[in-house]
């Protein structure tokens, strides 16, 4: 039976589906099986009424038979045959006709049926009839009419017949019909519950459970796996929600460590670009002020000639051409800054320029409480870039590092090869950068330090000279706890 349409209008849940699908096929069975039942024991009950019947008719005409003459309805051993034969609690009554279907002795509740005495005493055989009313499930039964031909010497004379009153049978069916209800009731019942429990265990439960799964899921705890609980179409169900989430698990952190790099780069483009209109705006500004500092410079030399002997202008320009030259310094700086890199690439040692640069900056004062710890990697490949460039940048990360050690610590060198890339690693023991302070380190004029210390270019034409050379420079610092910075560089094709 189908039950669809019943529940594509109304939400039922899977299990209320299961049971109303269950009761509805066990009470059709039961109900066809109880009517089976019914019927054919009603059949039993009512032929061997009608045996019955037929013994008791049989008897009554073995009576007759022994009648004599034309007058034998008259006979008064008739009257007693009868009078015994209706006393018995079954018979309702007795008709007995003539040959001419004229009614000769009425008993009880006699003369029903004319046809069938017609019809019993035309053929010469008996006729059967059951008087009921009701259904073909729930019928009443009333009587058992039995009629026959009453023949002498093959000869019709007459006919009889005898109706039975079948209430006991209807009382017998009645108690038995409720009885067949009751049991299907009770079966329907048991067999429903029993039923729908197993189908519960077997399908609800571990659908409900692999919802409940699929829900956390949704909810974000893409660690959740379905429990494999049958090795069925339900186990098999499982399987492939656990392969699903496996994989959209992975899509998952596909896209996360995508988006991550995009972040990245874009972080990284806004540096360069950043980078790019600073260095577009100094080179301007270089160029301007360039001239003019030039020959202010050759002015105090001039004046510095010619007051030779007056101390206290002398010591005037002499700091005027201190602090002009910090200016052209500067702008030096700035012009490389903005100039495109002329240098050539080239396969260069690593290991070498460090060393180099090393030997350029611990000479310095700066250097005197600070202890340098070498660890260069072996057999390392050449890498690409410049190795005068690379040597500024080394420098300036150096000189940061001594800045920020002004009581004396520790930097720690170290290269090292990691698939494509060549590290150099430079790591002190300083005061660190704050966390907030670290996306601008790399701006040009950032600086913490007094103007005459720094001017704050240092780390930004560092990071556009390893970006020319097509590396990069990340930086990992907590303040207070030193800093280190890592220089990528692409291995050379050598
Ligand atoms: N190793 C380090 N430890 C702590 N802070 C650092 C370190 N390296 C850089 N910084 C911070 O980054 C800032 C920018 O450095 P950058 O080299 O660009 O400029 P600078 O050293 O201040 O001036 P200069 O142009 O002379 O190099 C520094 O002022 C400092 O605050
Ligand atoms: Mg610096």
């Amino acid at each position: 039976m189908n039950t669809k349409w019943l529940f594509r209008k109304v939400r039922v849940g899977l299990r209320m589906e299961i049971v109303l699908n269950i009761a509805i096929l066990v009470v059709a069975s039961l109900l066809l099986i109880g009517f089976t039942i019914l019927k054919v024991s009603e059949n039993q009950i009512l032929e061997q009424k009608i045996s019955e019947g037929h013994i008791l008719l049989s008897s009554l005409l073995r009576g007759i038979a022994t009648l004599q003459g034309d007058k034998w309805y008259q006979d008064p051993t008739l009257s007693r045959i009868l009078i015994g034969f209706t006393q018995l609690r079954e018979v309702e009554g007795i008709w007995i006709v003539g040959k001419d279907l004229r009614p000769l002795i009425i008993r009880g509740k006699g003369g029903r049926y004319v046809a069938d005495l017609r019809k019993a005493m035309a053929q010469g055989r008996g006729e059967v009839r059951l008087e009921s009313r009701g259904t073909l499930w729930w019928s009443f039964y009333r009587r058992l009419i039995l009629t026959a031909p009453l023949t002498r010497k093959g000869e019709v004379i007459g006919g009889v017949q005898v109706s039975f009153s079948l209430a006991d049978v209807t009382d017998r069916l009645v108690v038995f019909r409720r009885l067949v209800l009751i049991l299907i009731i009770v079966d329907s019942l048991v067999l429903v519950t029993f039923g729908s429990f197993l189908l519960a265990r077997a399908v609800v439960n571990p659908l409900k459970r692999l919802v409940e799964v699929a829900q956390r899921i949704r909810g974000g705890e893409l660690d959740q796996r379905a429990q494999i609980e049958y090795e069925n179409e339900i186990g098999e169900l499982a399987k492939a929600f656990n392969q699903m989430v496996e994989r959209l698990a992975e899509k998952q952190r596909d896209l996360e460590t995508t988006i991550k790099k995009l972040k990245e780069a874009q972080q990284e483009l806004l540096l360069s670009e950043k980078l790019a209109s600073v260095g577009r705006l100094a080179a301007g500004v270089a160029h301007e002020i360039g001239n003019p500092l030039t020959s202010v410079l050759g002015h105090t030399e001039i004046l510095r000639k010619k007051l030779k002997n007056d101390k206290s202008l002398l010591d005037l320009v002499e700091r005027t051409r201190k602090e002009t030259e910090r200016i052209n310094r500067i702008i030096k700086d700035l012009l490389q800054f903005s100039r495109p890199p002329t240098s050539q690439i080239e396969d260069i040692d690593v290991n070498k320029v460090i060393q180099d640069s090393l030997a350029l900056v611990t000479v310095q004062k700066g250097f005197k409480k600070i202890d340098v710890d070498l660890s260069l990697g072996d057999g390392l490949p050449p890498i690409r870039g410049n190795s005068d460039q690379l040597q500024q940048v080394l420098v300036n990360m150096l000189m940061n590092s001594a800045d920020a050690m002004p009581q004396g610590g520790s930097i720690f060198i170290r290269t090292k090869q990691e698939d494509d890339w060549v590290t150099i690693s430079i790591k002190d023991t300083g005061e660190g950068i704050p966390a907030e302070n670290l996306e601008k380190i790399f701006d040009p004029f950032y600086t913490t330090k007094s103007p005459e210390k720094g001017t704050g270019l240092g780390l930004s034409i560092s990071l556009k000279i390893i970006e020319d050379f097509g590396g990069k420079i990340k930086v990992n610092s907590e303040q207070g706890k030193g800093a280190e910075f890592t220089i990528y560089l692409k291995k050379g094709s050598g």
